[in-house]
């Protein structure tokens, strides 16, 4: 038996698209996601068979189906939104200005309730249990590490597998990308401060100028991706933020800089980290300042091993057809779904959610706006990966 966007049924397309459009109309940031999660709660309470389990978690929510003494799978949904105008004229418009669904968790949060209610009716087909983990604070990148250092979710559901999916407008609706290996990068962030010494600016005699310093290091540090990586690997440093300063007339204490470098490979990561930390260190003493640097990682990299790629290749072929089935790019955004892959075996998808004949807007954009059949291809997808899961490991 194979679970495809036809044998969940046509109703099953209304039902999902009523709940995607109650969510999307009620868009609720990292953290605040109370009217999502008990909208998540009582669609699950219609589900004859799944089992709230409660693990201490401020919002969002985890679920169980029993489904036999075998192999157990998890799935996993972000379900916050994030703040921005949504500059889309659709019937179920964000009804709260400068809060919205701009990122697709709508999508996920459906389409894994769809999955939910597709493995209801398929129960006679499962060997173990599943799990439903309903996931806040995605856009904040910190949920993933909540439920699993916090609330010690992995001591409450014991998976062998889980696999979660991103929606994905590059690709149209009714398709999906499966990719092996790193999907979504790794993340690290700094904050640093290069600090001199305060005065008039007609003595520079007097002062040490960390503007002078700051600029150097934000020309220097981009030659760590021109000099320090492969021409064929990948890295990005970006300085997104530089305060300083208020009158004319003075040389600054200090000068702040902040941003984040993303690296697909743990070895090239590192590289770039060090060169960071040498070059920064290396200004700071050549303009006589001293540096405060605070360098840490926020999350890995999205990364689909060989056996987890070979059971989501299956199930996407077999839930979602052949043809449907295409290989996306690298993606240098992040994801905190790699947090799980530190516990378990994963696999992340790209669902297509391109709308025909509406203009393309991607991820974060005011106009973004994707297909609202989307989920019904996800909730199939995802509970069709469960089955083949359980039929593989
Ligand atoms: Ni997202």
């Amino acid at each position: 038996m194979v679970i495809t966007p036809a044998w969940c049924g046509e109703a099953f397309g209304e039902q999902l698209h009523r709940l995607l459009s109650d969510l999307h109309s009620h868009p609720e940031l990292s953290w605040e996601e109370t009217r999502t999660t008990q909208h998540i709660l009582s669609a699950l309470g219609q589900l004859p068979g799944v089992e709230i389990l409660d693990i201490g978690a401020k919002t969002g929510a985890v679920a169980r189906l029993a489904g036999g003494s075998g192999p157990a799978v998890a799935l996993r949904a972000d379900i916050d939104a994030i703040p921005q105008h949504e500059a889309v004229d659709r019937p179920d418009r964000s009804v709260w200005e400068g809060k919205m669904h701009a990122c697709g968790h709508d999508i996920h949060t459906v389409s894994l309730l769809g999955a939910a209610m597709a493995l209801c009716k398929a129960r006679e087909q499962l060997r173990g249990d599943v799990y439903f983990v309903f996931q806040p604070a995605e856009e904040a990148l910190s949920g993933a590490r909540y439920l699993t250092e916090d609330c010690r979710l992995f001591d409450a559901i014991h998976p062998r597998a889980m696999f979660g999916l991103h929606n994905y407008p590059e690709l149209p609706v009714g398709t999906v990308g499966v990719k092996e290996g790193i999907l979504m990068s790794f993340k690290d962030v700094f904050e640093m401060r290069f600090i001199g010494r305060s005065g008039h600016s007609s003595m520079p005699q007097k002062n040490i100028d960390p503007i002078v310093a700051a600029a150097a290091f934000i020309q220097s540090a981009q030659t760590i991706t021109s000099r320090n990586v492969g021409p064929l690997e990948s890295a990005v440093v970006s300085i997104c933020q530089v305060h300083a300063g208020t009158p004319r007339n003075l040389v600054v204490d200090d000068v702040l800089l902040s941003g984040n470098i993303r690296t697909l490979d743990e070895a090239v990561r590192k590289r770039v980290l060090r060169r960071f930390e040498q070059i920064a260190r290396g200004t700071a003493e050549a303009y006589e300042c001293r540096l405060e640097l605070d360098l840490h990682p926020i999350v890995p990299g999205v990364d689909n091993g060989r056996e987890m790629y070979d059971i989501a290749l299956a199930a996407a072929r077999a839930s979602l057809g052949e043809a449907a089935v295409a290989v996306p790019p690298v993606n240098l955004a992040s994801e905190d779904f790699s947090v799980y892959g530190q516990y378990v075996p994963t696999f992340f998808y790209f669902l297509g959610s391109g709308a025909p004949g509406r203009p393309l807007y991607s991820w974060h954009n005011a106009c973004f706006y994707p297909d609202e059949r989307t989920p019904v291809y996800g909730a199939a997808l995802l509970a069709q990966s469960v089955l083949s899961a359980q039929a593989a490991l």
